[in-house]
C-alpha cells in the first residue's frame, strides 16, 4: 500500500503537553527521518490562533528544550507542516470545520490516514470522542484512523467503564491507543529485553530466589501549578493506578511466546488479575498515605484537603511464580530527589560458609533497575576485600546508559509512543481490560482512604523520603527500603 498522506490532529493543542512534549517529539522524529513523508500536524482547540501564531507558540516550546532549538532551519521546514483550527471540542459544528480544513490540506491524496490525539481535560473526553465518532471525520477516510488518549482513564472502575463504553461505541479497540508515558521510557522497555533476552535471570526470577521487589517513583517537585488538578486526583490516581502498576506488571509478567502487541498485553493483564484484592480494611492495613507539609498552601488546593501526595503499599501476586513475595510500591511528591527505580532483593545464601565479624551482616544481592534519571542497571554482589582474610564487601556490577551509549542516547518517551501509534504498533499502549483491572486493585484503597474511619494521613517534611510510617510498613516484615540508583545524575 502506498504511504498516502497522514494528518495528526492534536485535540486540546494549546495545552502544555503539546508545546512541551508532543510537538518536540514529532520534531525529533522528523529530524530522525521517522515521520511519514507526507504528514501534517493540525492543532485543534478553543483559543483563536492563526497557523503562523500557533507555529510561533510551538517554537517557544522547542526553545525551552535547549538541544532542539539549534535545528532552526529544520524547524522552519517542519513548521510548514503545522496548522491550526479553532473550535470548541464539545461543539459538533467545529468538527465540520476541522474536517473541511483537513480535506483541503490532504488535497485528495489517497490513502488518507488520520490520527486524533486527545490531550484535553477529562471532562471533555466523552464529548470529543462522541463528536469524532458521529462525524465523518474519522470513519470517512480511506486509510487508517486511530485515536490516542492521554490519562486519566476515569477516576475509578465505574467511570473507567463508562469511558471505555463511549470509546467502543465510536471506535474499535484496535484503533485505540491509550498512553502511559512510562511505557515509552527506554529503561522501561529494556525491562523486557533484560528479562527475556538473557537466559541467566529467568531461572532466578521467582519466589524461590527473590525475597521481595521494591518499586520507587520519587519526585522532588511538589504539585507546582497543577494544584487544582492534583487535589482532585491524589497520588493513587496520578501515579499508582497507571505508572507504578505498569512497572509492576513488567517485572512480574510471564514470558510471552511472541512479542506482538496482544501477547504482551495479555501477559500484563494476567499479572493484574493475580494481584490479591484487598478489602478496604486490608487496604488500609497494607498501605501508608502522606501529605507533604505546605501542601495546603499550594495554589488550587482546597482548605483542609485530605488528598494524599505520598503512598506506600504492600501487594501480593497470587500465582505460582510470586506467591508470598511482597511487592512494595512507593511514590510521592516533594521527596528527597527524583528517582525511579525497581529493586529486586534476592534471598540470602542458605548457609554462610565464611565467618562474619561481630558487626558484619550478610547483604542480600540487589538487582536494581534505574529507570531515571541516571538510567542503568546495578547488581550488588559480595566480594572479598583484598588482603583482608575472608572479609567481604558488596561491590556493584553496573551499567549506565550514558557511558555506554552517550549522553543523548535516550529519547523522550513520547517519541517512541508517537512513532509506534503512527505505525500501528499497540504493544506499548494500554488495553481497555488492563485499565479496568488496574482500577479494581486501587479502588478499595481509595475507598479506605476516603472513608471516615480511614487510618491517619501522615504529614512529611518536604525533601524527606515520606512519612516514617512508610519505613514501618517494611520494618513490620523485617525489611527496609533499598536505594541503589544515584538519583542525582
Ligand atoms: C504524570 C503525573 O503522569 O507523571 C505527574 O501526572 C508526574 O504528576 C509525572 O509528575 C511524572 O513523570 P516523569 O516522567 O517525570 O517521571
Amino acid at each position: 500500500m502506498p504511504n498516502g498522506t497522514t494528518s495528526i490532529v492534536i485535540m486540546g493543542a494549546t495545552g502544555d503537553l503539546t508545546k512541551r512534549k508532543l510537538v518536540p517529539a514529532l520534531f525529533q522524529l522528523k529530524c530522525k527521518n521517522r515521520l511519514p513523508e507526507d504528514v501534517r500536524i493540525v492543532g485543534f482547540a478553543r483559543s483563536e490562533y492563526s497557523d503562523e501564531e500557533f507555529r510561533d507558540y510551538m517554537w517557544n516550546g522547542i526553545q525551552e528544550i535547549g538541544e532542539l532549538a539549534v535545528h532552526r532551519e529544520q524547524w522552519d521546514d517542519f513548521a510548514r507542516q503545522i496548522f491550526y483550527v479553532s473550535g470548541n471540542l464539545d461543539d459538533p459544528e467545529a468538527y465540520g470545520r476541522l474536517e473541511r480544513r483537513l480535506a483541503e490540506l490532504e488535497n485528495g491524496v489517497s490513502p488518507t490516514n488520520r490520527m486524533f490525539y486527545l490531550s484535553v481535560a477529562p471532562d471533555l473526553y466523552e464529548a470529543a470522542i462522541g463528536n469524532l465518532g458521529s462525524s465523518n471525520i474519522a470513519k470517512g477516510v480511506d486509510g487508517w484512523h486511530r485515536i490516542v488518549i492521554e490519562k486519566p482513564f476515569g477516576r475509578d472502575l465505574t467511570s473507567a467503564k463508562v469511558l471505555n463504553r463511549v470509546i467502543h461505541e465510536n471506535f474499535d479497540e484496535r484503533q485505540v491507543y491509550r498512553i502511559d508515558h512510562y511505557l515509552g521510557k527506554e529503561t522501561v522497555q529494556n525491562l523486557l529485553v533484560f528479562r527475556f533476552a538473557n537466559a541467566i535471570f529467568e531461572p532466578l526470577w521467582n519466589r524461590n530466589y527473590i525475597d521481595n521487589v521494591q518499586i520507587t517513583v520519587a519526585e522532588e517537585v511538589a504539585v507546582g501549578d497543577r494544584g487544582g488538578y492534583y487535589d482532585q486526583s491524589g497520588v493513587i490516581r496520578d501515579m499508582v493506578q497507571n505508572h507504578l502498576l505498569q512497572l509492576m506488571t513488567l517485572v512480574a509478567m510471564e514470558p510471552p511466546s511472541l512479542a506482538d502487541d496482544e501477547s504482551l498485553r495479555n501477559k500484563k493483564v494476567e499479572v493484574l488479575q493475580a494481584i490479591r484484592r484487598w478489602s478496604p480494611a486490608e487496604a488500609a492495613h497494607n498501605s501508608v498515605r502522606g501529605q507533604y507539609e505546605g501542601y495546603l498552601d499550594e495554589k488550587g488546593v482546597s482548605r483542609g484537603s485530605n488528598t494524599p501526595t505520598f503512598a506506600a503499599m504492600r501487594l501480593f501476586i497470587d500465582n505460582w511464580r510470586w506467591r508470598g513475595v511482597p511487592f512494595y510500591l512507593r511514590t510521592g511528591k516533594a521527596l528527597t530527589h527524583k528517582v525511579s527505580e525497581i529493586v529486586i532483593q534476592f534471598q540470602e545464601p542458605p548457609h554462610m560458609v565464611f565467618p562474619l565479624g561481630p558487626t558484619q551482616d550478610v547483604s542480600p544481592n540487589l538487582l536494581s533497575v534505574c529507570i531515571q534519571p541516571d538510567e542503568g542497571i546495578h547488581l550488588g554482589v559480595e566480594s572479598k576485600v583484598p588482603d583482608q582474610a575472608m572479609q567481604m564487601r558488596t561491590v556493584d556490577l553496573e551499567f549506565h546508559y550514558k557511558s555506554e551509549f552517550g549522553d543523548q542516547a535516550i529519547p523522550e518517551a513520547y517519541e517512541r509512543l508517537l512513532e509506534d501509534a503512527l505505525q500501528g504498533d499497540a504493544s506499548l499502549f494500554i488495553r481497555a481490560d488492563h485499565i479496568e483491572e488496574a482500577w479494581t486493585i486501587v479502588d478499595p484503597l481509595m475507598e479506605a482512604w476516603e472513608s471516615s474511619n480511614a487510618g491517619p494521613s501522615h504529614s512529611y517534611a518536604t525533601g524527606s523520603w515520606g512519612p516514617r510510617a512508610s519505613d514501618a510498613l517494611l520494618a513490620d516484615d523485617s525489611r527496609i527500603w533499598q536505594q541503589v540508583c544515584g538519583g542525582h545524575a
